[in-house]
């Protein structure tokens, strides 16, 4: 994206503000209209008068190539939000910034908010490509000093800084003598920050550059915020398709190994009713009796099926109702021991939230099932009005497991029931953890605020 906007910084190396001075002791232009200028007899008055008006074409100039770069920086940050790939949008915003200030190099370093760190995304000239992915700790460096007191910091002499980080400064390939480093927020939030370099002596940055790089700044920040959300959009997107895919493809399973193989066998077993009707009539209705009790498992396996895909008791009776329905069927199809204690009432819930527990319910106790070899499992509720909080506990006396070992390397295993009740927890303001050990069973629990989970409350009723 190459930028025709250099050539106009021109004369403005050093730019300092377009001020209009006035020169002391003269009197304003407009006051001057009236007068004829044949009174005027003092050449030395003229003089100055003449070099005033030169100073004010200069300032004039000035002012209005500061506009037109004021226009370029708005133009260039507008065209930054159609951008919503993070690399590209990251890149643009560094070369606009290094172009807009007649700058020899530039960086882009974003903070990481899990880390507390600050890591270098881009660089731009003065071959610091190596610096690329570098980290540092949030407060070193002048870059450090600017993130943490979210300030814009103009430095002359880089070397006569104390803040100055001469390690990452060595791995910049680059005769560095003055910058100017702005911070990067959106939404009061810190982004990043946003520096540009000067290896040119006697080229300094000014006030107005300090003034025009941290408004671009923030328009980059609201950017880089907005291509941020549309990858985490994307990245549900996918991940919505994988489980999609899952679901589909258990369901398929489900229905393969139970109630198809139960019908063959109904099939089979009729036309050799039949033919008992035809030979051995005395025998046909014991053969009849052995069927319906395959035909009532196979009716049995599609309703838990069924249940399990879209729980209708959820929707129509409430959580509760619809985890004793479920309690009772797994006891019945799997010879689980659930116990299912609601340990005080409490008022219905908002279909969302209902949705979201009884999944995040399901997934632990599928877990259950096939992990823990567990021989019990308890569920439980437990509200607290005090705290607006209601806890929902999933119990199993199973194997256990080593929660961080499944976590450190969790990407490697293609699973998502633990990202998904992370997540389901999360969409209603929930937290979610996970306690087990080896040989200790395991303990799955979502606190969430109860208040305004309340169908009372909800905006869906
Ligand atoms: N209740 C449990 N008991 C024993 N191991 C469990 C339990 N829950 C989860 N695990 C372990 O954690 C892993 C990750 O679980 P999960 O995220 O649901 O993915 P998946 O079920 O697709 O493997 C399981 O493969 C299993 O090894
Ligand atoms: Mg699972």
């Amino acid at each position: 994206m190459p930028l025709q906007i250099s050539s106009m910084m021109g004369p403005c190396a050093r730019p300092q503000g377009a001020k209009l001075r006035c020169l002391k002791g003269s009197r304003g232009l407009e006051g001057r209209q009236g007068e004829s200028l044949s009174k005027t007899t003092d050449a030395a008055e003229l003089a100055a008068l003449q070099e005033k008006i030169k100073t004010l074409e200069v300032n004039f100039q000035e002012a209005q190539h500061r506009i037109a770069v004021l226009h370029v920086v708005h133009e260039v940050a507008g065209s930054l939000t159609s951008e919503l790939n993070l690399e590209p949008l990251l890149r643009k915003i560094l070369v606009a910034a290094v172009e807009v200030m007649n700058a020899s190099a530039g960086s882009l370093i974003l903070l990481d908010e899990l880390t507390d760190e600050l890591v270098f995304a881009v660089i731009e000239g003065g071959g610091g490509e190596n610096l690329k992915g570098v980290r540092m700790a949030r407060d070193k460096g002048i870059a450090g000093w600017v993130a943490t007191h979210r300030k814009p910091l103009i430095v002359d002499d880089v070397n006569k800084d104390n803040r100055y980080y001469q390690s990452i400064a060595d791995s910049f390939d680059f005769k560095l003598t003055s910058l100017l480093c702005v911070p990067m927020i959106s939404r009061n939030k810190l982004i990043g920050v946003l520096q540009v370099l000067q290896s040119k002596p006697d080229h300094y940055f000014g006030d107005l550059d300090q003034k025009l790089l941290t408004t671009f700044a923030n328009q980059a920040a609201i950017a880089i915020e907005n291509a941020r959300l549309y990858e985490s959009l994307k990245e549900e997107r996918d991940r919505l398709v994988v489980v999609e895919d899952e679901i589909r493809k258990r369901l398929a399973r489900d229905l393969h190994d139970g109630p198809t193989q139960l019908l063959a066998s109904i099939i089979m077993s009729l036309s050799f009713t039949k033919e008992l009707i035809k030979r051995a009539p005395e025998h046909a209705l014991d053969e009849i009796d052995l069927n319906l009790g395959v035909s009532e498992k196979a009716l049995k396996q599609l309703r838990t099926l069924l249940f399990d895909l879209r729980p209708v008791i959820l929707e129509t009776q409430g959580l509760i109702p619809a985890l004793e329905v479920y309690a009772e069927r797994l006891a019945e199809t799997d010879k689980l021991n659930i116990v299912l204690t609601v340990e005080k009432e409490f008022e219905r819930l908002s279909p969302k939230a209902e949705v979201a527990i009884f999944a995040v319910i399901q997934e632990a106790v599928n877990n259950a099932k096939k992990y823990a070899q567990a021989s019990q499992i308890d569920l439980i509720l437990q509200p607290d009005e005090s705290q607006d909080t209601l806890t929902v506990l999933i119990k199993d006396n199973g194997l256990g497991f080593d929660v961080h070992k499944v976590k450190a390397r969790y990407e490697e295993r293609g699973s998502l029931g633990m990202i998904n009740m992370q997540e389901r927890s999360s969409a209603i303001n929930g937290v979610f953890t996970i306690h087990s050990e080896v040989g200790q069973g395991t303990e799955v629990i979502l606190t969430l605020p109860l208040h305004e989970n309340l169908l009372s409350n909800s905006k869906e009723m």
